[in-house]
């Protein structure tokens, strides 16, 4: 495994394990369960997946310690403000299981996130976070916050794949000391994915599939990333980065694929923000 060393020191493997839509908690655990074994030991969860619970269970029965893992979780929309985020850092880890989160993000940009911010700020300097940081905060409520909190975020976990690069987003993020995660490296497939013809041309070079080489472009631009799969044969898959690198040439026409746009939502658009808002306080 490779890491990332974030701002305070901590150490972050460079590639983990995402659990979005496994809603079942039976289904999360045993796939979180076979990506322990795979060798996974960073697992990207939120309070929003309602799977927490599911995750902890795999984590404990894995029998390793608690050290080996890097777990994430995010405090939804819905628990945003001091009071609310602060007892919601106690009930994920509740649900986890542990007495402390590897990483703590902001899931969105929404509600009152600077109260949000502040209850992971003394979730931090108690030891329940090792790690805190944001989600989806574009460049402009990135500053913002980078600005004006005491302690700077350590990640934010955006949209990054090859057709939505994020290069500037990257730039601006590295000014603050900020590590930049992928949510999406497969962009949820959308666009064809999986069937793109540079990166299939480019994994015939080197034997690897196109899933391989979308992580291993990621992982080259220094940015972490947490494929989702149930499949334990994609796990092994997606885990089998580390044995190859994309040349020069083969990282530039993987560069011009890039359309600096969204395959999901954009935060620029009222419909979106109103869907977003819509799940309360
Ligand atoms: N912060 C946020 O707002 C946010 C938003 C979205 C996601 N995330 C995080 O980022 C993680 C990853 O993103 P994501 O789950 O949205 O999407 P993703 O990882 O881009 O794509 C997952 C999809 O790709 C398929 N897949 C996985 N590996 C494959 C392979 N080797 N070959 C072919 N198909 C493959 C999966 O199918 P199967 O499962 O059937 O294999 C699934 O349909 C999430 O699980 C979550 O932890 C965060």
């Amino acid at each position: 495994m490779e890491y990332v060393t974030l701002n305070n020191g901590l150490k972050m493997p460079i590639l983990g394990f995402g659990v979005y839509q496994i809603p079942d908690l039976e289904e999360c655990e045993r796939v979180v369960s076979e990506a322990i074994q795979t060798g996974y030991r960073s697992i990207d969860t939120a309070q929003a997946y309602g799977n927490e619970a599911a995750v902890g269970n795999a984590v404990k029965k894995s029998g390793l310690p608690r050290s080996e893992f890097f777990i994430t979780s995010k405090i939804w929309i819905t628990n945003g403000g001091y009071e609310k985020a602060k007892a919601s850092i106690d009930e994920s880890l509740r649900l986890l299981q542990t007495d402390y989160l590897d990483l703590m993000l902001i899931h969105q940009p929404f509600n009152d996130y600077y109260g949000t911010y502040r209850a992971m700020e003394e979730a931090y300097d108690a030891g329940k976070l090792k790690a805190i940081g944001v989600s989806n905060f574009y460049p402009d409520r990135f500053i913002d916050i980078a600005t004006y909190s005491r302690i700077k975020p350590m990640v934010n976990q955006v949209e990054t794949h090859v057709f939505n690069q994020q290069s500037q987003a990257q730039e601006i993020m590295q000014e603050y000391g900020t590590q930049i995660e992928s949510w999406g490296p497969f962009a949820e497939g959308k666009n064809d994915f999986f069937n793109n013809a540079v990166l299939k041309e480019i994994g015939g070079n080197h034997g690897k599939s196109v899933a391989q080489v979308a992580l291993r472009y990621l992982i080259q631009r220094n940015v972490v990333v947490i494929p989702k799969t149930v499949s334990q044969e994609r796990m092994t898959e997606n885990f089998s980065v580390f044995d190859f690198a994309l040349t020069d040439g083969e990282m530039a026409e993987i560069q011009s694929l890039d359309q600096k746009e969204s395959l999901f939502f954009s935060h620029y658009d009222p419909e979106t923000v109103k869907f977003l808002t819509s799940f309360g306080s």
